[in-house]
């Protein structure tokens, strides 16, 4: 197959068909962003944009990917490097539109072995688009053996788009770019979407004839289309009836607009697999979690990152999971938590933050004003209120009481507090770390433990308690504390209890 050869895609393609090569479009600036963020990094769904162009890219098993990249250069190719280490990062240069863009992706394509076949045009600023889109256009595409098949939709109001004009059999005469066109071709509804399909010698080809003699001054992809078929190729449309696959990111109030319908087909796909949610339109969930059958997601809900959920688990109402493993059966309720893992049939909540490194043993508990970070709780070990626990190791089925805190910082260093299993701490415990507590110890109400308590022990570290007779009448006289306590005495003059020095036992 020649590449001055525009005829040549109309060979049947034989033996096995190659697959095809894809140039993801992210040189523009993105200005209406209003952002010091290149547009194509400012993320939905848990991915960038440019993240789920990529993603439907690698979606169709392309030979090779390139992402043509101009604007904040240094930022784009760096993330995409992180997100798709094997795309091959092509630097537009001064000459400006589409055209350039493409002529310069396939450059880059071409430097090994000049490539054949299909080759696939997206824009890094269309999130929406799938990798089976991509697949029914390459492969309606080849089938018709067509030059060049474009990807179109029907718009209510195309202004701005490229308008697609056909012949009386209905191909593809042209793209008019709406600043070049006429009024008549402007009362067209067919849009380009900037998504094509494209023999790769045609592609080529008629690039070279590509000028930039037009309202814009750039070199426009579109002028592919009737170059192509003034060589005799079939230029084809394909078109979408999911507008939203088409739509490009341009604002924030598209930004958001597309972010709440990627959001409204993980919550529809979610429930089809099995997972009740009660209310989809506060539930968040990015593309990267992974639910399982039984799932209950209730209002305010929100799933972000690598968060896995097993069988039978409820989450919410309002919940931030980020990075958490929850196991089947737990329950976790009013929590934000990071890199964490709740075990199986635990629970946690509410009002708890759960820091990275938590892992919550089966059946444990983690309950109201907690915060938890880097600790490893054994299987039936319970938190239940109000306390910190960081850097720390507590057994199985211990029981931390009310208001303990891992004083893990000395100012300069952080230590560990090690919890043996069948611990059970009085409430307002310290552990001064590093102190490690043996299996079965207890520890008294208040206790600042700063030293370790072998198994079996109770420590206490309180002062005796001394109990200043009279003090009430004597210092706060004229108080309704002092009136209520003089009442109290009057009644009960000889009281057991009361009336004594305490402090002599
Ligand atoms: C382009 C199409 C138009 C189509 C519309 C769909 C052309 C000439 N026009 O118009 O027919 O209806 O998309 O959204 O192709 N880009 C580069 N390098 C450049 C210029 C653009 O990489 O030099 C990238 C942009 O980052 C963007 C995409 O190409 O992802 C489209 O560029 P944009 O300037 O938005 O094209 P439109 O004028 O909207
Ligand atoms: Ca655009």
């Amino acid at each position: 197959m020649s590449d001055q050869d525009p005829d040549a895609r109309t060979e049947p393609i034989g033996g096995t068909p190659t697959a095809p090569s894809v140039i993801v479009l992210a040189a523009g600036a993105g200005t209406r962003m209003k952002s010091k963020t290149p547009k194509v990094l400012h993320p939905i769904g848990g991915a960038s944009l440019v993240g789920h162009a990529l993603n439907a890219a690698y979606g169709l098993q392309p030979r090779a990917v390139a992402a043509v990249v101009r604007h904040e250069r240094d930022l784009v190719a760096g993330h995409i490097e992180s997100v798709n280490p094997q795309t091959i990062i092509v630097d537009q240069d001064a000459v400006p539109g589409t055209g350039r863009a493409v002529q310069q992706g396939l450059e880059h394509l071409d430097a090994e072995e000049p490539v054949s076949g299909t080759v696939v045009v997206t824009y890094g600023d269309v999130p929406l688009l799938s990798a089976a889109t991509l697949k029914e256009l390459v492969h309606h595409h080849e089938e018709g053996r067509n030059a060049v098949t474009v990807l179109t939709a029907l718009l209510e109001d195309p202004a701005g788009y490229g308008r697609v004009l056909r012949a009386e059999d209905g191909s593809v005469l042209a793209i008019r770019e709406h600043k070049d066109a006429t009024e008549e071709e402007r009362s067209v509804r067919e849009v380009n979407s900037g998504i094509y399909a494209f023999d790769a010698s045609v592609l080529r080809s008629s690039l070279r004839e590509v000028t930039s003699e037009n309202a814009q001054g750039e070199m426009y992809l579109t002028d592919v289309v009737e170059i192509a078929r003034g060589h005799g190729g079939r230029v084809a449309a394909f078109v979408i009836e999911d507008r939203w696959q088409v739509e490009g990111a341009n604002d924030r109030v598209q930004l958001a607009a597309l972010a709440r319908e990627l959001n409204r087909r993980m919550t529809e796909r979610w429930m089809r697999a099995g997972v009740t949610i009660m209310d989809p339109e506060t539930t968040w969930i990015d593309v990267t979690v992974e639910l399982a059958e039984d799932v209950t997601l209730l209002p305010g809900t929100q799933l972000y990152g690598t968060t896995v959920v097993h069988e039978d688990a409820v989450i919410g109402p309002d919940s931030t999971l980020t990075d958490v493993v929850v196991g089947t059966g737990a329950h976790v309720v009013r929590t934000q938590g990071t890199g964490a893992r709740i075990g199986d049939g635990a629970t946690v909540g509410p009002f708890t933050y759960l820091r990275p490194g938590t892992d919550l043993g089966a059946d444990g508990k983690i309950g109201a004003f907690y915060e938890t970070k880097n600790v490893r709780i054994g299987k039936g070990s319970k938190l239940s209120h109000l306390g910190y626990a960081g850097d720390a190791e507590i057994g199985e089925y211990s029981n931390i009481g009310c208001g303990n805190i891992t004083a893990n910082y000395d100012g300069v260093n952080k230590h560990r507090t090690v919890i043996g299993s069948h611990v059970r701490t009085g409430s307002n415990t310290v552990f001064a770390a590093p102190v490690t507590i043996g299996d079965g110890a207890y520890t008294g109400a208040g206790a600042v433990v700063r030293k370790d308590v072998p198994a079996g022990a109770l420590a206490l570290s309180i002062a005796p308690q001394r109990n200043a007779e009279g003090w009430t009448l004597q210092k706060r006289a004229g108080t309704a504390a002092a009136d209520a306590a003089a009442a109290a005495t009057e009644t009960k003059p000889e009281s057991s209890d009361s009336t004594q020095e305490s402090d002599h036992s």
